[in-house]
């Protein structure tokens, strides 16, 4: 909304459709809980569950990346791999990386491991306070000229290796890309000792955008090619996003249908996996918006030619009149017309259009709902921004109606 008051909208339905909500409102992975419900398989993740598997079966080690531009999945492909290590009582240390200071990452990574504070916890840290284990590691993270790569990796595998199996998931490691290069070096050198020397049943991996990715290589081969893999995400092919689209709606459908795409019709979702380039996290915002707006004009079913009208703005003032529902036509021309695109409130309006005012009310605050009026606080309606444009540019000419 254009105006800087709040203004509440009746509740959106998607009862039309069968479907208790919009489905496609999340666009990260951190919010969702079970991600196998929403997964779209692909090669990769048919690689992780083997290397999940020689991990947790042959006490296997393994250090990989994940290189992916936004929204390709990375995150929900860690997420899964923390799941399989902690279902098998193996600890995970999932850590999004969100400093460049590489003593706050390094520090974050160790308060990862901790469980939350219990008794024998307080007891098992005053001990190993004692045994100088947090002493001397602070100390090392006190400033970067005591960041003693090799100790700190030392400590780290020591610390993992009370556990089971354990991961190390480093998300986001293109934040860190503001780090002197210095500073950069002593981190992945703690990464090299660590995964030198990893302990039992253990996986490292990191995700990173492509860009970053490379730089880093170039600062530092030596780590990087001790990774045992290198995983590069793909765009999703067509029939993937069919099943990102049957996925999503399945676990909001209240009443059944033979059709799993529906209320998309194939050629629907087609368009949009072509708008959103195969990029997932893409093709999820867009399909959000067009069921939202699909919704409030009870377009049914949603077809290629309504994700076009919804997705693309009207080129010209004509183009946008014809989208307004006919029972709203006059009003609409009215604030084109007779007060230039507006604002103007609904009384003035009602005059125009020769209507009670209660119903003109109703009306324009269905318009605004439709997205085809903006209203402000003061109970004044205009047109949008786009359409005031065709105005400036001369098209708004006053018109018979
Ligand atoms: N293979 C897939 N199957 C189903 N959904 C997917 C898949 N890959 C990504 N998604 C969805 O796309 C969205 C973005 O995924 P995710 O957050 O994992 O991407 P990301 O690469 O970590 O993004 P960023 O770089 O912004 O952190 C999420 O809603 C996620 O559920
Ligand atoms: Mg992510």
């Amino acid at each position: 909304m254009e105006s800087g008051g709040l203004k509440v909208y009746p509740y959106q339905s998607y009862e039309v459709y069968g479907l208790s909500r919009n489905p496609f409102e999340q666009l990260a992975s951190e919010g969702i809980k079970d991600v196998e419900s929403i997964h779209v398989y692909q090669e990769i993740d048919m690689r992780l569950q083997m290397i999940v598997s020689e991990v947790i079966g042959n006490r296997s080690s393994i250090a990989l990346s994940i290189i992916g531009p936004l929204g390709m999945g990375k995150t929900q492909r860690l997420k899964t791999i923390a799941k399989a290590i902690e279902e098998h009582r193996g600890k995970a240390l999932y850590v999004k990386v969100d400093t460049h200071d590489i003593l706050k990452l390094t520090r974050d990574i160790f308060y990862a491991i901790k469980p939350p504070k219990s008794r024998t916890n307080i007891f098992l840290e005053n001990l190993s306070r004692k045994l100088g284990f947090i002493d001397r590691l602070e100390k090392m993270l006190s400033d970067t000229q005591e960041y003693k790569s090799r100790d700190i990796a030392e400590l780290l595998t020591e610390q993992m290796s009370r556990f089971p199996y354990c991961a190390i998931l480093l998300d986001e490691l293109e934040n860190m890309q503001g780090a002197s290069e210095k500073e950069k070096i002593q981190f992945f050198e703690m990464l090299r000792h660590f995964i030198s020397n990893m302990p039992e049943g253990c996986i490292v991996a990191f995700a990173c955008i492509p860009e970053v990715y490379e730089e880093y290589t170039k600062i530092f081969p030596a780590f990087f090619m001790r990774l045992h893999y290198e995983f590069k995400l793909r765009p999703m092919s067509l029939d993937e996003a069919y099943e990102l689209v049957k996925k999503r709606l399945n676990r909001v459908r209240v009443k059944d249908t033979d059709d799993p795409l529906y209320p998309f019709t194939e050629d629907a979702v087609r368009l949009i996996h072509r708008l959103g380039r195969g990029n997932p996290r893409q093709t999820l915002r867009l399909l959000h918006y067009v069921l939202t707006e699909a919704a409030k004009h009870r377009f049914d079913p949603i077809d290629d030619f309504v994700v076009t009208t919804i997705l693309e703005e009207p080129k010209s003032l004509d183009e946008y009149l014809t989208r307004i529902p006919k029972e709203y036509k006059d009003l609409v021309k009215a604030i084109v017309f007779e007060f230039n695109g507006g604002p103007a409130s609904y009384i003035q309006i009602a005059k125009v259009v020769k209507k009670p005012g209660v119903q003109v009310y109703e009306s324009l605050n269905e318009l605004v709902r439709l997205g085809f009026l903006v209203g402000d606080p003061g109970g004044n309606y205009k047109v949008p921004d786009y359409v005031r444009k065709f105005l400036e540019e001369g098209q708004g000419q006053k018109e018979e109606y």
